[in-house]
């Protein structure tokens, strides 16, 4: 799993403005389901480049701290090389199932687009709660289902049709395992979270082109990368087709840009108080 993140951190680092800049709503919606403010010791999981937390540290202020994680030790050395001037602001290499710090660390975790990856959602949900303090905050974001985003949906499709299987495979946990609000309330639920609520937020994508559109999604999307890296030429080729001609009809122009619809879920919940 690390080794497959570690592989696309370079797409990651080159993209990570872009990233933050899309997701920048859904973002401080996020924070904002996760009570972020003055003060606060918050904890990224699946961090990335870092944007989330570093949206975060925005919030904490002077006082605050804000610890950016993931289990890819290539994506922690892009989101230190974003934060090297802040010192409120500190990285660590772990995976989210198993979290390297103390019980009761932390008044907020977030994770942006991480809990879906994870082989048990639930046990991760519950290792989150572990660190944070009694009436602490959690609050995730991952994608909404797969016909609400063209944009990634349709590549992946494409690399499906051109082998009459499913891609990702039923049995790899996938940008759209968690693209639903009554299991994403369950997972939250059953990690021992109360008062858990879940909302959709709309999350357009832009590109400049199709073109663009169809060679930045594979420097970001991890399975999908390594997949066409293994593939000869002439089927990379064919896959690029499909996706260009399905995104030609997903999308529509906008200014000089091409507009996707998009979706994302925004989970929160918090550790009881006692
Ligand atoms: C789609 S990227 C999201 C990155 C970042 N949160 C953002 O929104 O910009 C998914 C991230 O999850 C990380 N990841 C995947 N499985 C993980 C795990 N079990 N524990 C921690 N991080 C994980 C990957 O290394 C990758 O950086």
């Amino acid at each position: 799993m690390s080794e497959m993140w570690n592989s696309v951190a370079p797409g990651w680092e080159a993209n990570a403005q872009f990233v933050d800049d899309q997701l920048a709503l859904a973002t401080e919606t996020l924070l904002d389901a996760a009570g972020i403010g003055e003060g606060d010791a918050v904890l990224d999981l699946a961090a990335g480049p870092g944007g989330a937390g570093l949206a975060a540290a925005e919030r904490v202020g002077p006082n605050g701290t804000v610890v950016l994680s993931d289990v890819a030790a290539e994506m922690v050395a892009v989101a230190a090389r974003r934060t090297s001037a802040d010192q409120r602001v500190s990285t660590a290499v772990f995976d989210q199932s198993e979290i390297a710090a103390d019980d009761g660390n932390f008044d907020a975790v977030i994770s942006r687009h991480g809990l879906m990856f994870v082989e048990d959602p639930v046990a991760a949900v519950r290792e989150a709660a572990r660190v944070l303090r009694p009436g602490g905050r959690y609050a995730v974001m991952t994608w909404g289902p797969r016909e609400q985003n063209p944009w990634l949906g349709l590549v992946l499709d494409a690399v499906g049709e051109q082998f009459g299987v499913p891609f990702p495979p039923p049995n790899v946990r996938g940008p759209f395992s968690l693209d639903d609000a009554a299991l994403l309330t369950s997972v939250l639920q059953d990690g021992g979270l109360a008062g858990v609520q879940v909302q959709t937020i709309a999350t357009p994508m832009h590109a400049p082109s199709l073109q663009a559109w169809w060679e930045r999604v594979p420097k970001l999307a991890g399975p999908l990368a390594i997949a066409l890296a293994g593939m000869e030429p002439d089927v990379r080729e064919a896959i690029a087709q499909r996706a260009l001609s399905a995104g030609a009809s997903a999308s529509r122009s906008a200014g000089d840009q091409i507009l996707f619809v998009g979706s994302v879920l925004i989970a929160s919940g918090q550790t009881p108080q006692h």
